[in-house]
């Protein structure tokens, strides 16, 4: 037997117990007649004590010991003298009777400790020793319970978990696949699932009725922080069953989760549509955790409260669109310069920020003082329900422009503000996305979602007179401005699927070709269906308080797509290649 207790369970109650332990010596301190040696699991650190009167030969062979060296020790549990109450087991200590060193060790690059010396990179390249370290580890039992909890809620609704192949046909997700060669079909190739999508839909025509599963996807794409080639998806599909079921059903889980994880309770997650995620917020996944709604001081066929003043910038623009900081007025002349810059940086590309100051008075004092007078500025304050002590913040330019570069100052605005806490959760769905996008570069059609997303029953009958307009029956579900998950209803029927193949530009071969076989299943009683995924490392990250989903990941890739511990992607040997044939 390794050992009879874990470093982390021993207390008080357990005071003269000779006890067994196992794990690696977080610290040791040798001071003169005395020795002490932090052993840590899993589970936690117990102090080992050694003692020169006890024993001299112990004491020498503890002072041998180094960082994280695997050892074995057989002791009498004792009480402390020297309480530590930051420690679970500070209570007591184990005077040693035998230790038994199990394996040597180097010392590790970087300190095994809550606050690390090791930098990014170094971590990475010895993830095993940065897995040892206590947040690491926390944060990967997190996403263990969550697993759990999921299983246990789908099962509990009648839900199978079924797997479903990982080297296939490439499914249309949008990004790019990662493909396969095949040695035994020269010439072809396999592609990694980006989701499971239409292997879910053919387990619905098989009649599995409720499926999931916890599931690897892989997308050939560019990284962010929450972005990785290959990552984890809580993947659902339903039979017999409209938005409104689909909803309920992952509504009820995410409530569930958050009463077990983090034991917060939710009333109904609020909805928006698109339409207005767009236009209060220039954004389909909105933060809601504050305020600060888009106000349109003009736009295309709406209010005009801008023009005619001799101000070119807004006469020319086709929207001009503010923004109310609450309680910012006091805001500098430099902090205001950073929000300029900031959005003027390429990657948002505004032309320039107006301002105007509802000082504490109520007067207003605006960048643009030279073409609005005071009634002027006034309007703007009525629009915008700005009180004394707030800054408006105007955008001007294309709509769908400005909106989108109205949406990254007023994220900006509300981290500066303090509006953005990471321990408070606001979910909400985003409903009614359009069924198609335009692609100008390419002169067509995309679907927006996939192309087995069906549009809301009440626009089917603009599907061929205006595609454009027509909205999907599709739902993301967002929390704090991340999108954590997205589904839709499906097309079930054979017709309705080759129509939208053909609004999407796929020529009848090409359809046949890559999707016969789903259009086949669906000639032998499809059920109306629908499904979302959730993305399972963003919905860890989101729990554990962190943007970053690597660190929820046991074995992440870095930004280049690059594992660096195994060195990963790598070389093939010439004759591997020659097998294949590349
Ligand atoms: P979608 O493409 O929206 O839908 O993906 C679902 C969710 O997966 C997460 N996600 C990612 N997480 C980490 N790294 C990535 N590269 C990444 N890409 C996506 C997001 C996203 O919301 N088959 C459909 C679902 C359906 O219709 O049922 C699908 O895959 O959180």
């Amino acid at each position: 037997m390794y050992r009879s207790h874990t470093c982390g369970e021993l207390r008080a109650s357990q005071i003269g117990e000779t006890v067994t332990l196992a794990g690696w010596v977080a610290k040791a301190r040798v001071m003169g007649s005395m020795a002490f040696v932090d052993i840590r699991d899993r589970y936690g650190v117990t102090q080992l004590a050694f003692n020169e009167n006890y024993s001299k030969e112990l004491l020498e062979k503890a002072a041998t010991l180094g960082r994280e060296f695997v050892i074995q020790a057989i002791g009498k549990v004792a009480e402390r003298s020297a309480k530590n109450a930051n420690m679970e087991t500070g209570d007591i200590e184990i005077v040693v009777e035998e230790l038994t060193i199990l394996n040597e060790s180097k010392t590790p690059p970087f300190t095994i400790e809550t606050e690390t010396d090791g930098g990014d990179d170094i971590r990475m390249q010895y993830r095993y020793l940065d897995l040892r370290r206590d947040v690491v580890r926390k944060n990967l039992e997190m996403r263990h319970n969550l697993a759990q909890s999921i299983r246990g809620y789908l099962s509990a609704q009648q839900f199978l978990e079924v797997e479903t192949p990982v080297l296939i046909k490439s499914t249309p997700e949008g990004a790019r696949d990662f493909v396969v060669p095949s040695r035994l079909n020269k010439g072809q190739w396999y592609a990694l699932p980006q989701s499971p999508q239409t292997f879910k839909q053919l387990l619905m025509v098989s009649g599995f009725d409720r499926y999931f599963q916890i599931v690897k996807c892989f997308r050939d794409e560019d990284l962010r922080a929450d972005r990785q080639p290959e990552f984890t998806q809580i993947d659902c599909e339903m039979s017999f069953v409209e938005r409104e079921d689909i909803i309920q059903t992952f509504e009820g889980m995410m409530k569930q989760l958050f009463k077990d994880v983090k034991g917060i309770e939710f009333d109904a997650f609020p909805r928006m549509t698109y339409a207005d995620a767009m236009k209060f917020y220039g954004s389909d996944k909105p933060d809601i955790r504050f305020g600060m709604p888009f106000v349109e001081l003009k736009s295309p066929g709406g209010v005009d409260l801008t023009s005619g003043k001799g101000f070119v910038v807004f006469d020319n623009a086709e929207a001009v669109i503010g923004v109310c900081a609450t309680g910012a007025s006091g805001y500098t002349r430099k902090q205001i310069d950073a929000l300029t810059d900031y959005v003027k940086r390429p990657q948002i590309g505004a032309t320039g920020l107006i301002y105007c100051r509802v000082e504490a008075d109520g007067s207003l004092k605006s960048s643009v003082d030279k073409f609005y007078d005071a009634e002027a500025l006034l309007q703007w304050q009525k629009a915008m329900k700005a009180q004394p002590g707030d800054l408006m913040l105007i955008l001007a330019g294309g709509l769908e422009k400005t909106r989108k570069q109205l949406n990254e100052l007023r994220l900006l605005v509300g981290s500066e503000l303090g509006l953005r806490n990471a321990g408070e959760f606001k979910p909400l769905w985003v409903v009614d996305f359009p069924l198609l996008e335009w692609d100008e570069d390419h002169n067509r059609f995309h679907a927006m979602h996939h192309p087995f997303t069906s549009p809301l029953p009440e626009d089917r009958n603009l599907m061929q007179s205006d595609p454009g307009q027509v909205r999907a029956n599709a739902y993301d579900l967002v929390i704090n401005g991340v999108e954590i998950g997205g589904g839709s209803i499906r097309i079930f029927d054979k017709k309705l699927q080759s129509e939208m193949f053909d609004l999407l530009g796929f020529t009848k071969e090409e359809a046949q070709y890559q999707f016969g076989f789903l259009m086949n299943a669906f000639e032998y009683g499809a059920p109306p269906h629908g499904g979302l995924a959730l993305g399972f490392d963003r919905l860890c990250s989101m729990f554990g308080g962190s943007d970053s989903i690597r660190d929820f990941i046991a074995f992440p890739k870095n930004n280049s797509g690059r594992d660096v511990m195994i060195d990963a992607p790598s070389i093939l040997s010439a004759a591997q290649l020659k097998d294949l044939e590349l």
